[in-house]
């Protein structure tokens, strides 16, 4: 009997690709098969992101798709997973008929008692968030490869008031560290090279008396040719432990996301971030002292509810200071039941374009020069495979997530690590040739 095949599309976040893994594993494991393609699917299921108003406004559109094909295929069962599950529930299927089933993120244990109930015509509806659900025991579906997502811990605490994740996503709440290492080793024993711990805030996951410090160091230990990052870092918690921590380990990359959303302290208070400019400034410093040459990439909100143009100038300061390699920078984007949604969203939507590019254009002149300085310099890469451009490229990635492309050698393959000298640069990548 040919088997029921199901199609996911991801929005959002890493941690909805770890859930869709997470999603899959459950679904092959009750007689579903994965499809490449949507053509080829009886189930069609969205894993979602509400965090953005525009991050919503394109499911929509994509449901609007779904929509015709069901015109034409009936029997199609239309599912929405994840965050907009979450925080739209009943509404969803109330006002998409093409919606069959709506099922948040603590709740995939159960898809597949729902999308049976779907094809007997009845709407399915699991939104129940959970204190304890980390999907521990589930081994997430993967593809072979070199890189794979590991969520080390679900929700956020931190409730910052912009924020719709501590809704969407319940409360913190962390994975057996025993698990995670485990789960490392199987990579490991497959030929993977790199493995990303994911949380919203790792830097709160605990286990016992193991903190998240502790944890990197049980994933760096498993295998020295896996390098280990992770993401994301909330400023608050991050520790002089975890910095201590990531040097000791030559292969944990010397690299951290920390998110520092606005360069002023009213903004920062007002967003509930819970630390000063100052503080953040002083991470910064410790980190660059303790591991000279580590790199930064951030998240940067611009136009938060009583945003001045003076509160504006103190983020471009800090982008000056800090010099992140890499940043997502966004306009702020009103969501309901935040706390913010009820403060006035007073900065004019043409103050928030020109501020958004003052500072996109400001980071694209910070990263070009980072890379510039970079000629010259020796760097080890990890070989991911020829450059989407050219087959006569390999390409591959330094221990800072930058992207380096070398003239293709015989000999070489995917998964090695080679030493690498940059002789120029463009602002996305590093251009190369081999040592040795
Ligand atoms: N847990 C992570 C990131 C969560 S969401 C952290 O704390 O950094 C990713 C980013 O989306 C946030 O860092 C923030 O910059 C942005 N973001 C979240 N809500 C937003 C909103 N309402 N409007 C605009 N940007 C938002
Ligand atoms: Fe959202 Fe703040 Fe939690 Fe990040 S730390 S997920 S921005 S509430
Ligand atoms: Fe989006 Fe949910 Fe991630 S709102 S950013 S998919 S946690």
């Amino acid at each position: 009997m040919r088997k029921n095949s199901v199609f996911i599309e991801t929005y959002g976040c890493q941690m909805n690709l770890a859930d869709t893994e997470v999603v899959m594993s459950i679904l092959v494991s009750n007689g579903y098969e994965i499809a490449k393609e949507l053509k080829e699917a009886d189930v069609v299921l969205l894993n979602t992101c509400s965090v953005r108003e525009n991050a919503e406004q394109r499911i929509y559109g994509r449901l609007g798709n779904f929509k015709r094909y069901k015109e034409t295929n009936p029997n199609m069962v239309v599912g929405i997973l994840g965050c907009m599950a979450e925080r739209l529930r009943q509404d969803l299927v109330e006002d998409k008929k093409v919606v069959d089933l709506v099922v948040g993120p603590d709740e995939y244990r159960r898809l597949p008692e729902f999308i049976d109930k779907a094809y007997g015509g009845e709407k399915g509806i699991g939104v129940r968030l959970s204190r304890v659900e980390t999907y521990d025991d589930i081994m997430p579906y993967r593809e072979d490869g070199l890189q794979a997502w590991i969520s080390v811990m679900r929700g956020c605490d931190k409730f910052c008031t912009y924020c719709v994740v501590p809704f969407t996503r319940g409360r913190e709440r962390s994975r057996s560290l025993e698990s995670i290492v485990n789960e490392i080793k199987q990579l490991s024993a497959r030929g993977f090279r790199e493995v990303t711990l994911l949380g919203q805030n790792v830097n709160s996951y605990l286990d016992g008396s193991n903190d998240f410090a502790d944890l990197l160091a049980a994933c760096a230990e498993v295998d020295p040719l896996i390098r280990i990052r992770y993401t994301t870092s909330h400023p608050q918690d991050l520790s002089e432990k975890l910095l201590l921590t990531m040097a000791a380990h030559k292969n944990i990359c010397k690299y951290i996301h920390l998110p520092v959303q606005s360069g002023s302290n009213r903004i920062l208070e007002a967003m509930n971030r819970t630390y000063t400019i100052e503080h953040y400034l002083h991470i910064i410093a410790m980190a660059k002292e303790i591991m000279p040459g580590i790199s930064f990439s951030t998240d940067i909100i611009a136009g938060f509810p009583g945003e001045t143009w003076e509160d504006h100038l103190a983020t471009l300061d800090v982008m000056q200071k800090v010099k992140y390699d890499g940043a997502f920078m966004f306009k702020y984007s009103p969501r309901e039941g935040t706390k913010a949604f009820k403060m006035e969203d007073d900065v004019p939507e043409e103050q928030k374009t020109k501020r958004l590019q003052e500072i996109i254009d400001l980071q694209q002149k910070i990263a070009a020069e980072i890379n510039q300085a970079l000629t010259g310099s020796t760097d080890v890469v990890l070989v991911e495979g020829t450059s989407k451009k050219s087959d006569l490229w390999w390409a591959g990635r330094t221990d800072s997530n930058k992207v380096v492309v070398f003239p293709y050698r015989e000999g070489i393959k995917k998964g090695d690590y080679v030493t690498v000298k940059v002789v120029r640069s463009t602002t996305a990548t590093l251009i190369g040739e081999l040592v040795g």
